[in-house]
Parts: structure tokens; sequence; C-alpha cells
């Protein structure tokens, strides 16, 4: 299966910085076609950049979101749908970000909420789990995950319709990355959970977020069970997003 290179904007940048970027992704990936042979691309702006972005993107590149509502449409002040992303031509919406889960209290069970929804839209959602630094600490960073798999993957979920994102909350943003290791064996795990999670298993993509970055991304890769990566901060420079993607 091709890596899936995901850049996840957050609140970044104006409305120019953000078609610039989406133009410089577009050109270099026209300029080394060969990124396409092992990867597929994804970026994910905030809600207001979603549609100019969209005009600049080929067929090479989906669009996705950050975040959805939990509810279909009506009085939800300030939510945006999972239709009305499909109606932005998204493809994808990235759900139960561990800045979404710390900040905003997010749920297990409100991102399993948010997830059906996608899922009735036709939306892949990019479940994120990932344990604290405290919680690794106490040895209990499988538990922590495995009760995030149990709690937000929505019911019906395939490989067609989910895609998982590993990321240690104490890796994000911070520049500490996991070990080779500790990733391989939480990779392991949590595809062995998909099994009574998850129809097709086997073939769901499981990602790896948390300070990735060019220098770092080829070993990453080379972990069984990694199938592509979350980007956040290195997704802002096209130059360091298809780094990461020339690593695979
Ligand atoms: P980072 O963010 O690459 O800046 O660590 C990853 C993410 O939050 O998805």
């Amino acid at each position: 299966m091709k890596n899936l290179i995901a850049g996840n904007w957050k609140m970044n940048g104006s409305m120019e910085a953000a078609l610039d970027l989406a133009k410089n992704i577009v050109s270099g990936i026209q300029e080394n076609p060969d990124l396409l042979k092992n990867n597929d691309f994804l970026v994910c702006p905030p809600y207001l950049h979603l549609a100019p972005v969209q005009t600049e993107l080929t067929s090479a590149i989906s669009l996705g979101s950050q975040d959805c509502s939990p509810f279909d449409k009506g009085a939800y002040t300030g939510d945006v749908s999972a239709a009305m992303l499909k109606d932005m031509n998204c493809d994808y919406v990235i759900l139960g970000h561990s800045e979404r889960r710390q900040y905003y209290r997010e749920s297990d069970m409100l991102i399993k909420q948010k997830a059906t929804m996608a899922l009735e839209q036709g939306l892949i959602a990019i479940i994120c789990v990932g344990e604290t630094e405290q919680q690794r600490e106490q040895g209990i960073e499988q538990d922590v995950v495995r009760t995030q798999l149990i709690g937000s993957i929505p019911e019906g979920a395939s490989a067609d319709t989910i895609v998982i994102a590993y990321e240690p909350v104490w890796a994000i943003g911070t520049g500490k990355v996991a070990t080779v290791e500790d990733i391989r064996v939480m990779h392991a795990f949590i595809r062995n959970e998909l099994k009574d999670l998850a129809k097709t298993s086997n073939k769901l993509r499981i990602l790896y977020g948390g300070s990735v970055k060019p220098s770092n991304a080829a070993e990453i890769f080379a972990a069984e069970n990694v199938n592509g990566a979350l980007i956040g901060g290195a997704s802002l420079q096209a130059h360091d997003f298809l780094g990461i993607a020339d690593a695979s």
C-alpha cells in the first residue's frame, strides 16, 4: 500500500500563505512525479482556506478538514458539518487530534459521533490516538490507546473508511520523536486491536505523527505497519513536506 503523506496545517497562516503553500506542493510534485509512486498526498487547511486551496490542487492531492460537527445539520452555532465538507470536495477529516482532546475536552464518544457523521457522508475519518508522557512513564500507553480505539472507531468501519493516526502527545510539536522501536511496537499493537474493530483491518492505514521531518522520516517509514505520516510543523513548508514523502 502507498504511504499517506498528510499535512495538518492547524490554525496557521493567511489565505495568501495557504495558497502559496498549495501551489508550491503542486509544483514540487510536478517536478518530481516519482513521489507519486509510493505516496498519496493529503492537505488539511483550516476551514476558511479549504475552498480556495482546493482550486490550486491537482487530482494528485486530496483535501481534508481538521474537524467536523457531531451533528448533521441545524442550530449548532459555529459548527461545520461533514456534509458541508463533502460539498467542498473534502475526502478526509482528521478527528480526535490530541489538541482537540486536550483543549476542548473531546471524549472518545464525541469523536465516534463525529466519525459516524463523516462516514455517512463518504469522508474518510483519520482517527487520532496517543498517550501522554505521563501515561507512557506509567507503562499504560497500550491501555490508553486501546480505550481510545474502542471508544472512537465508529460501527462498520473498514480500511476504506478510516485511517488511524498514532501520535504520542509528548512528541507533537516538541521535536521529541518516539524511538523507531516504540513506533514499531505500538503500530503492531494497533494493527492487532483493529482486527476486532474494523473490517479489512490488515489493509487499514496506520499513520505515525509527532515531529516527523525529512531527516527522521526514512527510519520511521521503514518500521513495519507504518503506512504514512500525519505532519504538523513540517507540513507548512512545501520543501519539508515533500522531503518527507521523498524519504518513503
Ligand atoms: P508535529 O504535529 O508534526 O508538528 O509534531 C503533528 C500533528 O499534530 O499532527
